[in-house]
């Protein structure tokens, strides 16, 4: 039996070790303090997905916030350190806060840092802010790492180790860590990461093929398709939200469960430290997951248009911030991603795939070549649900009228056809979840949707493993 009473006294216990208020937690969840209130007294539960985000929001398991697992232990993330790294940190205080690091760093990185610390050139400490009331300036102190216990460090680690990296490779975490694995679209060499000069950093192959990282983003030279201007969508992002979550939209609220959920199940259980999400677009999709991922990971968000990462790039380093995520921008053409083979554990598409038009299978095909063996793609795709059906049958002529730069594909696809497809592609196996099914067609010979021609088709999330 679930004992609402305990998980309220736990609730309110986390949200008070948080620093939280009972308004500031009812802010942060969208709910109104009243609902906080009547969890923590146990009049109430919160639902589900609000109960994922406590958990999230808290850094605990849901199971450990119901099974009232006293010690409220948190997810374990622990990794050994490589034997060179404890060599080099023999004591319990160094090897501790390494630990806190680990997760967090490449071995190369860890062993530069204990190295650094090793020799005395680093010293880590946490800063602490006490002002009087009617004092103007803030007192600091400095709280040496030594006396952190090892709660404070887990939770501290993944900002320490964010500006260890910047210190030490003098570039972003995030872009040393993907430029192992570039390669130019060109001529396919190697990709190196030169920064010379500091502010003019760039990705360039031996034969002399250059891409700057422009606004944060590195750019392929690529630009939106003429007359889509995607990007614009993003400056009024609100309004292009509404646009397609009105009431009358077919597309608002189907499903039993959003493909964004599905989605996050399969991340969650993966649990994959190499994420690449192809045609990202406005990353309406991906926002979802990069609010709630809490292991190391990196993300990389690809897209045409160099206008809409750019606004993306702000938006996830000042904005939705995950302290557990590293983000790279590539301004590129999907069909020929800019990516070594086998280097990716999970490539993800939010409709990215259709929204490649005639390039659609190029993209496909792309997402396979870069995703290591036994990697996944996890990706939500439209399909039709019988060519034979006289529903599909009628909404297929009605699509075929449409003027032809209305075509995102030539061939419109029933969930077994392309499960067919995956496996020419060179997958494993192939699952599909059954987001919503197709429309019922129209009465009438009129196509009913003026330019988002795929909103009659069924929607699924499709898993497959390379
Ligand atoms: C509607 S968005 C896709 C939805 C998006 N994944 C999301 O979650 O919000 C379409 C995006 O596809 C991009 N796109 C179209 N063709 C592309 C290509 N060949 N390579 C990369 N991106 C492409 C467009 O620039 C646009 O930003
Ligand atoms: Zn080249």
């Amino acid at each position: 039996m679930i004992d609402r009473e305990q998980i309220g006294i736990r609730i309110g216990a986390l949200r008070r070790k948080a620093g939280m208020s009972q308004t500031a937690l009812a802010e942060r969840l969208g709910v109104s303090a009243q609902a906080i209130s009547k969890w923590e007294s146990g009049k109430n539960l919160p639902d589900i997905d609000l109960f994922r985000e406590l958990a999230w929001l808290f850094n605990m398991t849901m199971d450990s916030i119901v099974e009232g697992d006293l010690a409220f232990t948190q997810k374990s993330r622990e990794r050994i350190l490589p034997a060179n790294v404890t060599a080099l940190a023999p004591e319990v205080e160094k090897q501790k806060l390494l630990l806190g690091l680990a997760p967090y760093c490449s071995d190369t990185e860890l062993y530069s840092i204990a190295k650094e610390l090793a020799d005395g050139n680093l010293e880590l400490s946490l800063a602490a802010g006490i002002k009087r009331k009617e004092e103007k300036t803030e007192r600091m102190v400095s709280i040496p790492t030594g006396a952190l216990g090892e709660c404070t460090l887990r939770e501290v680690a993944p900002y320490f180790s964010k500006a260890l990296g910047e210190m030490m490779g003098n570039t972003e975490p995030g872009l040393r860590r993907i430029a192992g694995m570039m390669s130019c679209p060109v001529c396919r060499e190697r990709l190196l990461l030169k920064n010379k000069d500091e502010n003019k950093r760039y990705f360039e192959c031996k034969n002399r093929h250059r891409y700057e990282l422009t606004d944060g983003v590195v750019h392929f030279g690529t630009r939106e398709i003429q007359g889509e201007l995607w990007s614009l969508f993003l400056k009024n992002y609100e309004d292009y939200l509404l646009q397609h979550y009105y009431p009358g939209n077919p597309r608002y609220n189907m499903g039993k469960v959003s493909s964004k959920e599905v989605r996050w199940q399969v991340l969650k259980k993966l649990r994959p430290h190499i994420i690449l999400d192809i045609a990202c677009g406005t990353c309406n999709g991906i926002k979802y997951d990069l609010q709630r991922i809490d292991w190391p990971c990196l993300v990389i968000l690809t897209d045409l248009s160099h206008r809409v990462l750019k606004y993306g790039k702000r938006y996830f380093s000042e904005e939705l911030v995950n302290p557990y995520v590293d983000i790279v921008c590539l301004a590129c053409d999907c069909a020929h991603l800019p990516i070594e083979d086998n280097s990716i554990d999970m490539v993800v598409s939010c409709g990215g795939f259709e929204s490649m038009q005639s390039k659609m299978m190029d993209g496909f095909r792309e997402g396979y070549r870069v995703l290591k063996p036994g990697g996944h793609a996890v990706y939500d795709f439209s399909v039709v649900d019988d060519h034979n059906s006289e529903n599909t049958k009628k909404w297929e002529r009605l699509y075929r009228t449409l003027d032809e730069t209305y075509h995102l594909h030539e061939q419109l696809y029933e969930i077994g056809e392309w499960k067919e497809v995956c496996r020419r592609t060179g997958y494993l196996s192939t699952e599909a979840k059954e987001i919503y099914r197709e429309l019922p067609a129209p009465e009438d010979e009129v196509f009913p949707f003026e330019n988002e021609v795929l909103q009659w088709m069924g929607v699924s999330v499709f898993v497959s493993e390379k």
